[in-house]
């Protein structure tokens, strides 16, 4: 009779369950009218006076500790049907994952573009997003009353014209100068405002990576060279690019950059329209009245300057065809991007 007690206490304390209608099984096996423990409870009676000391402390024992531990059961049961994972100390359960965040493919896209020009010596610079119209437009070559300012349509703060959203980061060559002398060679990234009505290729705020390169004997050459690398580095080592002649204020010449399609590798889609070439950017060499409203040298000193949508190089990176979706935080949509996750 002390192997059967011993075994049936072994059993209770082995015994797992994982729903409640286990334990409930399990309590009609053992306690039950015709329960294992019943049973024994009835052979009890029938044994010799002089053991009965012993086993029936024993017995009662088992009983105790089988009534406890079923109660146990059902509670840890419940808890883990309401999340409480811990009430059941399976130590191999794997564990749960927090879930990360993951970063914005506009921080990736802005990052990459920030270390391929730091391979090139680029150090970043920053400015403020509220403007003078000093910084954004005079500086840079627009005077008053010029039709280049309407190039960019301005958010203006009503009480004072003179402050402005920046629409650009050209803003930012014209600080650095100010206060750095050359060589110079910055790269100027920063959220940017313009008075647009929003649609899948357009926003009132978007994202801007501006670069400055300032020394002796700086050529076109050396700026040509420098976006070729960067359009490598950027889109793969076949891409070409081209340059075509443009206008804007602050540099002159100008020119329009644009990179071989890497979709269809220069031979015509929808996405080039046809053209096999993108358009990622505009450049120039630094008009000398730049140069020279900032208290630079022009006669010392040249240099280039070139300006990107960030938003643009990331849609065409990505394959990303509505410019909204980089404003909506979905993060479905967000966390397709972020490699390191
Ligand atoms: N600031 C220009 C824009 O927002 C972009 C740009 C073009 C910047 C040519 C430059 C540049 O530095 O040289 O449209």
């Amino acid at each position: 009779m002390i192997e059967k007690i011993n075994n049936l206490l072994k059993r209770v304390e082995e015994f797992k369950p994982n729903v409640t209608t286990e334990v409930e099984e399990f309590r009609i096996k053992i306690l039950g009218k015709k329960g294992e423990l019943t049973q024994l409870m009835d052979e009890f009676k029938t044994i010799a006076p002089e053991l009965k000391r012993e086993l029936g402390q024993k017995i009662n024992e088992l009983k105790n500790f089988t009534q406890n531990r079923i109660n146990e059961m059902k509670e840890e049961v419940e808890a883990a049907k309401q999340g409480n994972e811990s009430a059941i100390d399976d130590m191999t359960r794997p564990g749960s994952n927090d879930k990360l965040g993951s970063r914005h493919p506009i921080s990736i896209v802005k990052n990459e573009i920030i270390e391929i020009f730091a391979r090139l010596g680029y150090t970043v610079a920053d400015g403020p997003e509220i403007e003078d119209d000093w910084h954004v437009f005079s500086a840079l070559n627009f005077p008053p009353e010029h039709p280049a300012r309407d190039m960019q349509d301005t958010f203006f703060v009503e009480k004072n014209p003179d402050i402005l959203l920046r629409t650009h980061t050209s803003s930012i060559q014209v600080r650095t100068m100010e206060t750095q002398k050359p060589p110079i060679r910055v790269i100027c990234p920063g959220r940017v405002f313009r008075n647009e009505a929003i649609s899948y290729r357009a926003h009132c705020i978007f994202h801007q990576i501006e670069g400055l390169y300032i020394d002796e004997n700086v050529s076109f050459a050396d700026m040509k060279q420098s976006i070729l690398y960067f359009a490598k580095e950027c889109f793969g080592d076949a891409s070409k690019i081209r340059l075509r002649p443009s206008y804007f204020p602050f540099t002159e010449p100008s020119a329009e950059v644009d990179v071989s399609c890497n979709l269809c590798n220069g031979k015509g889609c929808n996405v080039c329209k046809g053209t096999g070439w993108l358009e990622i950017m505009g450049c120039g060499m630094v008009d000398p009245n730049v140069l020279e409203a900032s208290g630079i040298d022009s006669k010392k000193y040249s240099g280039f300057a070139f300006g990107m949508g960030v938003e643009r190089i990331a849609m065409l990176k990505f394959g990303v065809k509505d410019l909204r979706l980089y404003f909506e935080n979905d993060v479905r949509f967000l966390q397709q991007f972020d490699s390191s996750l």
